[in-house]
């Protein structure tokens, strides 16, 4: 069992007790708005896809749940997959589940302990990642792990009636890992 220790917040499996509440935070367009869509699938499709995760490196389902470690208590999902039939890369994604707890760096502490994991165990040169041209905490985010912009696709995302630009960003293993 992978579990990933940062100094507030450890990544751990996502286990059969956490699946109810994830299932919750799933279905809840507030979660996730204004910045993307949301999925709503059946209770079993989710556990499902859950168990699957595992054996499949394009699986869009959460490969970890973020715990603080003071409190244990589940607090926001991540998760990664390989984006393109043909080019060799693994996007990441995330998710703080309530609102409390976004804007103190857990999301910044759980996603640079993801792409360092993925640096040590994936044979890619580049983790990348997405989100809403609108979504300025993601963007910091990503900036403050190395990542670089590196451009951005015209109405890309259709969430909340409308098309959404998005910005595509990436940092390569020397980025995250410089030399000496
Ligand atoms: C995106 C998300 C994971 C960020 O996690 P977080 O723990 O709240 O973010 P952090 O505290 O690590 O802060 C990241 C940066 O965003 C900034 N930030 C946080 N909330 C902000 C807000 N509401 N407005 C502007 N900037 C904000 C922080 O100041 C920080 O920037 P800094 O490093 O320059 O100070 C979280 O907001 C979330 O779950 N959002 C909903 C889901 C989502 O959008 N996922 C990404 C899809 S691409």
């Amino acid at each position: 069992m992978v579990v990933l220790e940062g100094p507030t917040v450890r990544l751990r499996p996502i286990l059969p007790a956490d699946c109810p509440m994830l299932f919750d935070w799933y279905n809840d367009p507030d979660l996730v708005a204004p910045f993307d869509r949301y999925t709503t699938e059946t209770y079993d499709s989710f556990l499902r896809s859950v168990a699957a995760a595992e054996g499949d490196p394009g699986s869009l389902a959460p490969r970890f749940a973020i715990e603080r470690r003071t409190e244990r208590d589940v607090v926001g999902l991540v998760g990664h997959y390989r984006a393109h039939p043909v080019l060799e890369y693994v996007d990441v994604w995330y998710l703080l589940g309530s609102r409390e707890v976004r804007g103190h760096g857990l999301g910044r502490e759980s996603v640079g302990l993801l792409v360092d994991h993925l640096l040590r165990t994936e044979t890619v040169e580049r983790i990348g990642a997405t989100c809403d041209v609108e979504n300025v905490p993601s963007s910091k985010l990503l900036e403050r792990l190395g990542f670089r912009r590196e451009g951005t696709m015209r109405s890309a995302l259709f969430h909340h009636g409308r098309w959404h630009d998005v910005h595509f960003y990436g940092v390569t293993r020397a980025e995250r890992s410089p030399p000496g």
